[in-house]
């Protein structure tokens, strides 16, 4: 279990005024000194109130609210909740009205024995200021908090309060009682205890933000406080759902908006009534698209939701939907598979699953046969786990334990029995795992085909070919190099063409290890060896200018590299443009630099190429007439979509009449319009120069009749400046819904795929001299990564460190689609960056 997960800000910066009297050693006039008099006193004056108002700021203004968190130099309150089970009480539903008088007075009798067992530690006994019984349920079950104020004086006494110090009081009071009997006739058999965010200390009599549900079979909903038009700061919330026994409880998110800093605002649920660390289900902030909505549920019939909010940023906050499930619903899991193929899936999938759940599949496949178990999706996210050893939630397949995230787990048995196990502990749970198994003949496990080391089948003639199909290159080894192949250092053979082209295609990286120049030498971006001595020498020496790129001391030498200020300044620094820091003397480096964010927080699905709502916000897809969608484009502005020009210039007039196209910006799936801004197109303007013949300059902007209204997936991507660098092996993406494979159908969905950017000269090599320099390359040579017929005038973008998305590339053309050694050819933003400006400037 997580220890101590909130860190407060203690910091012990005291505050130090310094006032420098006057101190003049010259003589001064009556006059001067009557002067110095007053101004002394004045100072002294000054000096009185800011020490009273620095007092109340830190002593006395905190010590009024309830469990403050002290951010400055103050106090220090420290919360310890857990639970205690009473033997000798008989279970009332009447404790469960927190403003009854049941409940009342068992929590005051449990209240003094919380007190009367803090005595046992001397350390407890003198800072203990309060503790309050939150809840009652079966069992019966009491939550408690208790809270701990240590004084500014005493605050080096904070390092000795630990979740085992308190329990240890706690226990050693259960055992007085055992031997003396207690004074208040209650027996305690069980308690727990563990670390609390003061903020969750509520007490269950206040009237604000404290709510208690009752989870039926019909789903019921509530929402944050000001939802949806904004939480109030401060908000300390709390939500106790019970559903009747047998039942366990179900909560919903289907819209989900808190601040991104989870150490400001967050939501936090427990598979307790107590804010229990080591009950914990999960604490999320941030925003989350409806196609990933949170989904949690409880083992037992209880849970307690806390909203906590700090005063800076305010947002929508969240609206649930909670009901009962019989238990045996979600806690009746695993069984016999005999089929030769299913799925197997986690508790509730791909919700998340259980606390305290376990489950064992048992895949029998018939005699002879083996199993093959593929994981489509698998998370099991934990603080605090060693993912080697997974000793919380996990799955177990033949002996190995596996959480954590994973992209990718194939497994085969070694029987025709394969044994899955899931665990799933007290604490932190996740969306868990989706996998499917298959039998298999393990003597001609692939009947007329190449059996990889994995256990995956390819086409015979893809062994041997240069290209890692299996995935685990078993299909690359031990095969004889031709003539015109490169030896790779573990074996594989790959075309001579890929050596230094600074893609890793062997896979060990020895295809462009000696691809450096000699020891005093340079090499520009074009593959070339210059000498040494031309870095940075304040001339152009490479093709390129990658020689004076980043030369802060070659300040007004104006390479490719060079970022120009509008002030005409030349900044020496690879791609400065809206990084986040100033580098041109007017600033005009990070103006207009609100694009290339995405606002929704993705919880990445593992497998498969679909792209999620708000993933790829700038992308919009131009429908033609009654068509649907033929091309795709990027939002550059509320009133500018960036496309391909042979969208337009076609061999038909009416693909250029703007009245015959529609825009849709915030798709993801075409047949699902909502939260979508349909417009016309006012304009097109195709760049004057397109070849039809070449696809050179293949570039037209969209103007639009009303400006969009930017939102959660619809925003602006950003572009380069014409000296950003996109350097070959950089890893972009590309996204349409064009056709998944050549020759295939439109997609529904929107697709994304990753691709790499291709050094030029093999791309002009692979391209047979086709490129220009408005052209780049990107995709795989190995193929099977690339846009596709429908993808035209959709963006290839690329993410930044400074945390922004860059468009690169347009979609343009290619030979075929995902063909070897024809990697997709995109329209080069930084080339026409100047046209794309001149154009949109009104
Ligand atoms: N021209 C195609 C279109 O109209 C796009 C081709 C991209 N091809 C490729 N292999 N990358 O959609």
């Amino acid at each position: 279990m997580t220890s101590a997960r909130y860190e407060y800000d203690r910091r012990h910066n005291g505050h130090h005024e310094r006032i420098d009297f006057l101190t003049s050693k010259e003589k001064v006039s009556s006059k001067r000194k009557l002067g110095i008099v007053i101004g002394v006193l004045l100072a002294l004056l000054i000096v009185a109130a800011v020490a009273a108002f620095l007092v109340w700021l830190f002593v006395f203004k905190d010590a009024d609210s309830e469990a403050t968190l002290s951010k400055q130099l103050g106090p220090s309150a420290q919360v310890f909740s857990g639970h205690m089970k009473l033997v000798n009480v008989p279970y009332n539903v009447k404790l469960e009205n927190t403003n009854g008088k049941e409940f009342e007075d068992l929590a005051d009798k449990l209240e003094a024995v919380l007190k009367e067992n803090y005595k046992n530690d001397p350390l407890l006994e003198k800072y203990h200021t309060k503790s309050v019984i939150t809840a009652f349920s079966e069992g019966v079950i009491a939550y408690y908090w208790s809270k701990f104020d240590i004084p500014v004086v005493d605050l080096e006494v904070e390092p000795e309060f630990s979740e085992e110090r308190v329990l240890k009081a706690l226990e050693d009071g259960l055992k007085e009682q055992r031997s003396m009997g207690s004074p208040s006739d209650i027996k305690i058999s069980e308690v727990t205890t563990s670390f609390t965010d003061p903020r969750m200390a509520r007490n269950p009599r206040a009237r604000e933000c404290f709510f208690r549900l009752e989870a039926e079979e019909m789903a019921k909903g509530f929402s944050s406080p000001g939802y949806p038009s904004g939480y109030p700061s401060k908000s300390r919330c709390q939500w106790q759902i019970r559903a009747s026994e047998g039942n366990v409880v179900f909560v919903t998110f289907p819209f989900f908006h808190v601040e991104d800093d989870c150490s400001n605002d967050f939501v936090s649920i427990y598979d307790s009534l107590s804010p229990d660390d080591s009950q914990a289900i999960t604490e999320k902030c941030g925003q989350r698209p409806p196609s990933n909505p949170l989904e949690v549920v409880s083992s037992g019939n209880i849970m307690l939701i806390n909203l906590i909010t700090d005063t800076d940023v305010q947002r929508p906050g969240f609206e649930a939907k909670y009901k009962a499930i019989p238990r045996s619903k979600v806690k009746t899991c695993g069984g016999i598979l005999s089929e030769t193929q299913g799925v197997l899936t986690s508790p509730l999938h791909p919700s998340f699953y259980p606390p305290a759940v376990d489950c064992k599949w048992t895949i029998k496949v018939p005699a002879g046969k083996e199993v093959r178990l593929k994981f489509t999706m698998f998370r099991m996210k934990e603080p605090g786990v060693d993912i080697r050893v997974c000793h919380k939630d996990y799955v177990e397949v033949m002996g190995n334990k596996y959480c954590g995230e994973m992209t990718s787990l194939d497994l085969t048995s070694t029987t025709n029995f394969l044994d899955v196990t899931f665990h799933s502990d007290e604490s932190y749970t996740d969306k868990g795992f989706s996998a499917i198994y298959s039998a298999y003949d393990p003597a001609n496990p692939c009947p007329d085909k190449f059996a990889c080391a994995s256990g995956i089948c390819i086409e015979k003639d893809l062994q041997c070919d240069g290209w890692n199909d299996c995935g685990d290159m078993s299909d690359e080894r031990k095969c004889q190099c031709e003539k015109d192949q490169f030896a790779c250092e573990n074996g594989i053979c790959k075309p001579k063409l890929w050596l230094c082209d600074r893609v890793n295609d062997c896979g060990d990286g020895s295809d462009e290890k000696k691809c450096s120049c000699g020891e005093t030498e340079w090499l520009c971006g074009n593959g070339l060896c210059m000498p040494q001595d031309v870095v940075c020498d304040g001339k152009k020496d490479c093709e390129d200018g990658s020689d004076e790129a980043s030369c802060e001391t070659s300040p007004g030498i104006c390479s490719d590299y060079s970022f120009k200020c509008k002030n005409a300044e030349c900044v020496n620094k690879v791609n400065a443009e809206c990084d986040r820091v100033n580098d041109c003397s007017d600033d005009s480096d990070e103006v207009d630099c609100a694009c290339g964010t995405r606002p929704y927080k993705l919880n990445r699905i593992v497998g498969g190429q679909n792209a999620e709502m708000g993933e790829w916000p700038w992308q919009v897809s131009l429908h033609f007439k009654t068509y649907g969608h033929v091309c795709g484009a990027s939002i550059i502005s509320e009133r500018w979509l960036l496309t391909a020009s042979h969208c337009f210039v076609t061999n038909s007039a009416e693909n250029l009449v703007a009245s015959n196209w529609q825009t849709y910006s915030g798709l993801q799936d075409q047949y699902k319009h909502e939260g979508v801004q349909r417009q016309p197109v006012k304009r097109i303007v195709s760049h004057p120069n397109y070849n039809q013949m070449t696809f050179d300059y293949d570039i037209a902007l969209l103007e639009l009749s009303e400006p969009l209204k930017f939102t959660n997936t619809i925003q602006p991507i950003c572009l380069p400046a014409s000296s950003h660098v996109f350097p070959a092996g950089m890893s972009c993406w590309v996204t349409g819904w064009g056709a998944r494979r050549e020759g295939g159908s439109k997609a529904q969905l929107l697709q994304k795929a990753m691709v790499k950017i291709i050094n030029d000269t093999v791309c002009n090599i692979v391209t047979e001299g086709q490129l220009t320099s408005r052209m780049l390359c990107s995709g795989f040579l190995a193929g099977g990564v690339d846009a596709c017929q429908g993808d035209s005038g959709g963006p290839l973008v690329c993410f930044e460190e400074s945390g922004k998305w860059f468009q690169a590339g347009i979609v343009s053309w290619g030979e075929g689609c995902a063909r070897r050694n024809k990697p997709g050819v995109y329209s080069r933003v930084t080339k026409l960056i100047d046209w794309i400006k001149k154009e949109t400037e009104n």
